[in-house]
């Protein structure tokens, strides 16, 4: 996007000219970025619900804030690195892909040992005693606009060999969310407010002992695409960049 801006204001056209260009210029713009829907995101909230002798249940919830882009078969698929020696002993509505290396654990086994877990959500049909609300889509996610009750996914994990106090916990790094298409690009872990949960008869609200979000946005970058401003609405849904000759703005080398 910059480099729009310094070719054009380099390039002495008159302005006349430039007025003419502007009116789609500042579609052009955002359109490289994501033009119909520039702060879209998808909002990732990890609520810790309870401490545990060894760690915390956390129910971690996607919304995808996105006003058009769906989340299609074979769904997203959540990954993080565990900031010191975390183990996911349990889960519900979601599932590690791998369990790792837990020969460590005598006893009780770990659900994954993994210090970079990755997680998928159950499908639809999972048994009911391992779903939770908002779980169970295959990771399939619809936006908001269109469809209020499948915009969200949850699922609960376990963790253990964590620490046990808002003060100890170290929230985990390097998030990553992958869904089909050129996938999204996620920002820190940040401690927002707890979370408020109101109870079905509206009478009691209770809440998270502590809670932390992660904003994730579309990203054209991980597809080894630049964010050019020579896309065009059809070809960057279709996943290909247009030739210059059809650029409004000044082109890179994505001819
Ligand atoms: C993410 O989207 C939500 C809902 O539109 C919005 O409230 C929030 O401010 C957005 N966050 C960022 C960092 O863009
Ligand atoms: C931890 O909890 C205390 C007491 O509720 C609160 O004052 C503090 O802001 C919390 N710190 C974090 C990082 O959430
Ligand atoms: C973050 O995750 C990516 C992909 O899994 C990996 O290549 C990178 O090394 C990780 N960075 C850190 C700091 O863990
Ligand atoms: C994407 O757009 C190009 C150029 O318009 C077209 O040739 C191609 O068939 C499209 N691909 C899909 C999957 O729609």
């Amino acid at each position: 996007m910059d480099y729009c801006l310094t070719s054009l204001t380099k390039i002495s056209i008159s302005t006349i000219f430039v007025a003419i260009l502007l009116s789609s210029f500042s579609f052009t713009l955002t359109e490289a970025y994501d033009a119909q829907d520039p702060n879209g995101n998808i909002t990732i909230k990890w609520d810790v619900m309870n401490w545990t002798p060894d760690g915390y249940v956390a129910v971690v919830t996607i919304y995808n804030f996105e006003q058009y882009r769906y989340i299609s078969p074979p769904g997203w698929t959540l990954g993080w690195t565990w900031a010191k020696k975390e183990v996911i002993w349990s889960m519900l509505g979601g599932q590690a892909t791998e369990q790792g290396d837990c020969s460590v654990f005598k006893g009780a086994v770990p659900h994954s040992c993994k210090k970079t877990p990755t997680v998928v959500d159950l499908l639809p049909g999972a048994p009911y005693n391992q779903q939770i609300a908002n779980c169970c889509k295959g990771g399939v996610l619809s936006v908001r606009g269109l469809d209020p009750n499948n915009y969200i996914s949850s699922f609960q994990l376990s963790v253990g060999i964590a620490g046990t106090t808002n003060k100890t916990v170290k929230l985990p790094k390097n998030f990553t969310l992958l869904a089909p298409g050129p996938g999204y690009t996620c920002g820190p872990a940040i401690v927002g407010k707890p979370t408020k949960f109101i109870t079905p008869d509206g009478r009691r609200v209770t809440q998270a002992m502590m809670t932390w979000n992660v904003i994730c946005t579309y990203s054209l970058r991980l597809a080894g695409k630049p964010p050019s401003c020579c896309s065009s609405l059809k070809s960057f849904y279709n996943g290909t960049i247009v030739p210059c000759n059809t650029c409004t703005c000044g082109c890179r080398n994505n001819a």
